[in-house]
């Protein structure tokens, strides 16, 4: 089975995803493998850094392309966290990738902004945590290997708001494109994650 996770900001993607993983999914997430362009300053990644951190989207072409790499074994149940995000990358996808399931994290605005604001990640081997839902025990420190956590350098007032309208101006007619197809499950993402959890299992049947 081969799911979406679609979703604002801040709602759960990622959060949802490792849960996943740990029940055989296997998860890309394309805002995880451009921060690593990004951080291995190749190419790619010195021409997105801007775009980023501004919280502006990655051209269409450069992300049909780097999800087309990406999905090469046909018997893999694969999770796509953060792509498609607009009706052309949507589009694109079916031509050689089957949606069974769209799971649409739904979380009002004011919690995404804490959320966001929030966030830390460990530098290491990127556990998320939130200074004001999830913090670590040790003050700035992973609570996994001990190395500091940072701030993503989107993950600011300005970057946000531009984010948020990226998300709001793009995201009905994907929305619309799922549900036409009977393949959208709307989620309450304001629950705790292992309810959010459990109930995308008991919806997709797995
Ligand atoms: P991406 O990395 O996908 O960022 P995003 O969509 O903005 O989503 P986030 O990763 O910020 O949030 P999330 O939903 O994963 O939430 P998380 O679980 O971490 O993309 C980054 C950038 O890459 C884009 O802006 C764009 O430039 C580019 N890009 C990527 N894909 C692209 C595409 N297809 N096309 C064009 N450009 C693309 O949770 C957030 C916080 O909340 C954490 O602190 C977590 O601990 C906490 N939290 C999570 N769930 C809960 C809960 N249930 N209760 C309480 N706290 C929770
Ligand atoms: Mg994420």
């Amino acid at each position: 089975m081969n799911i979406i996770l679609f979703g604002p900001p801040g709602s759960g993607k990622g959060t949802l995803s490792s849960r996943l993983n740990e029940v055989g999914f296997f998860s890309i997430s394309t805002g995880d493998i451009l921060r690593q362009e990004v951080a291995n300053k190749t190419d790619l990644g010195l021409k997105i850094a801007d775009i980023m951190n501004r919280g502006d989207l990655v051209s269409d072409e450069i992300m049909i392309n780097l999800i087309a790499n990406q999905i090469e074994d046909k018997s893999k149940n694969y999770l796509l966290d953060g792509f498609p995000r607009n009706i052309s990358q949507a589009l694109e996808l079916e031509k050689y990738f089957n949606v069974d399931k769209v799971v649409n994290l739904d979380v009002d605005k004011d919690v995404l902004f804490k959320r966001i604001i929030g966030r830390r990640v460990c530098q290491e081997c990127k556990k998320n945590f939130n200074i004001y839902f999830y913090p670590p025990t040790k003050e700035n420190r992973c609570d996994g290997c001990s190395s500091p956590i940072i701030t993503r350098k989107d993950d600011n007032e300005a970057s946000l708001s531009t984010r948020l309208e990226k998300y709001y101006e793009k995201s009905e007619k994907v929305i619309e494109y799922y549900q036409k197809q009977n393949k959208l499950f709307k989620i309450d993402g304001s629950k705790d994650p292992k309810e959010i959890f459990d109930t995308v299992k008991k919806k997709l049947n797995f």
